[in-house]
C-alpha cells in the first residue's frame, strides 16, 4: 500500500465520459495499491440551490455510477459525505486557519458565482470543506482533474497553518492528476470543456443509450477543409483524444494510427473517425452499463453506503478527537 487516497465527486446526476477519463477510471486504478476513500459530496452540492428530492436521488445514482465504473466498495470506502458529520465540524475549525484573501482568489468560485443572483457564503467557503474532506482522513494523495489543483494548493496551505499553530497533525495532500484524459472537450463546442451544464449536445453520458451516443458523435463539430498536412482543428483533435483514450483501455491502437495517417494524407473521412470513436466508446461503456443495472437490481446500494459511512467514521473520529484536543475545544 502506498498511503491513503481521498477524492470526492459531486452528485450531479450522471457521469459523462469527461469525468470517466479525467478522474473516475484513475480512482479505480488507484485501488490496486492504495487505501482509497471515495466520497459523494452532497454538502458541497447544496452550495448552489438544489431540490432536496433530486439531491437525495442523485447521491444514490452517483454511488451506482461509481461502482459501475469500477469503484469496489469492498476494497475502498465509498460513502455519502453528509453521513459523516465530522466533515462539517472539521470544516468550521479549518475555516479559522484559512486566509480570507486566499479564498477570494479561487477561480472556481469566480466561475461559479459569476452571473448568479444569489451567491451563498457556502459557495465561497466550499474549498474549506474540501480541505476538511481530505484532512479528516489524513490522506496524502488526491486524484482530481486539473481544475482542482488550486483547491489542493489551498488544502496544503490550510494543513500547514493548522500544523504550525497546533502542532504537526496533517500531512500535506498532493494532487494526483492523470497525464492523459484530463481534458475532454465538448462535442458541440470544442473550445469549452465537456460538461453537463453546457447542455445535452455537449457531453456523452456514461449511462446514455447507444442510439443517443451515436447521434451525438455523428453531429460532433469537426471542420470542412481537408488538405494534406493541414493543422488539426480542436474538434477533430478531441475526437482523436477520445479514440486514443478508449482504445488504450483494452482496444486495438492500430486504428488510431491508421486514422492519423489518413488525416496526415488529407484523406480522412470524418464519418470513419466518428464511427471508430463510437465503436470504441461503446466497447467500454457497455459493460459499465451492465454492471450498473446489476447493482441497482440487487437493491444493496443503501447497505453499501451505510457500511461505507461506518468505516469512514471510524477513520474520522480519532482525527476529530485529536483536533478538538489540540484546539482546546470541548
Ligand atoms: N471540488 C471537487 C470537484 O468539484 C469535489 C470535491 C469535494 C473533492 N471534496 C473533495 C475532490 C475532496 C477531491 C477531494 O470536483
Amino acid at each position: 500500500m502506498n498511503g491513503r487516497v481521498f477524492s470526492g465527486a459531486q452528485p450531479t446526476g450522471t457521469l459523462h465520459i469527461g469525468n470517466y477519463f479525467g478522474a473516475i477510471r484513475n480512482w479505480a486504478a488507484l485501488q490496486e495499491d492504495h487505501e482509497c476513500v471515495y466520497c459523494i459530496v452532497d454538502y458541497h452540492a447544496i452550495t448552489i440551490e438544489v431540490d432536496p428530492n433530486v439531491l437525495r436521488a442523485a447521491s444514490r445514482s452517483m454511488a451506482l455510477d461509481l461502482i459501475a465504473c469500477g469503484i469496489d466498495p469492498e476494497r475502498s470506502i465509498l460513502f455519502v459525505q453528509s453521513a459523516v458529520p465530522e466533515h462539517t465540524e472539521l470544516a468550521w475549525i479549518l475555516g479559522t486557519v484559512t486566509s480570507y484573501g486566499d479564498l477570494t482568489r479561487m477561480t472556481q468560485f469566480k466561475d461559479k458565482s459569476a452571473g448568479r443572483k444569489f451567491v451563498s457564503a457556502g459557495l465561497f467557503t466550499y474549498p474549506v470543506l474540501q480541505a476538511a474532506d481530505i484532512l479528516l482522513y489524513r490522506a496524502t494523495g488526491v486524484p482530481v482533474g486539473k481544475d482542482q489543483v488550486q483547491h489542493l494548493e489551498l488544502s496544503r496551505r490550510i494543513a500547514r497553518r493548522f500544523n504550525s499553530r497546533y502542532g504537526e497533525l496533517f500531512p500535506e495532500p498532493e494532487p494526483i492528476v492523470p497525464k492523459k484524459g484530463a481534458r475532454i472537450m465538448s462535442l458541440a463546442d470544442p473550445s469549452i470543456k465537456m460538461s453537463k451544464s453546457a447542455g445535452e449536445a455537449h457531453y456523452i453520458g456514461v449511462m446514455e443509450d447507444e442510439s443517443s451516443i451515436r447521434k451525438k458523435i455523428r453531429s460532433a463539430v469537426t471542420d470542412v477543409g481537408l488538405k494534406p498536412g493541414s493543422e488539426m482543428s480542436p474538434g477533430v483533435e478531441n475526437l482523436f483524444e477520445i479514440l486514443e483514450l478508449a482504445t488504450a483501455e483494452g482496444g486495438d491502437p492500430t486504428i488510431v494510427r491508421e486514422l492519423r495517417e489518413e488525416f496526415e494524407a488529407g484523406k480522412l473521412l470524418y464519418s470513419r473517425l466518428k464511427d471508430a470513436v463510437f465503436e470504441e466508446l461503446i466497447r467500454i461503456i457497455r459493460p459499465i452499463q451492465q454492471r450498473r443495472a446489476e447493482v441497482a437490481q440487487s437493491g444493496k446500494i443503501e447497505e453499501i453506503l451505510e457500511e461505507g459511512a461506518m468505516r469512514a467514521r471510524e477513520l474520522a473520529r480519532p482525527t476529530i478527537a485529536e483536533v478538538r484536543k489540540r484546539v482546546g475545544l470541548g
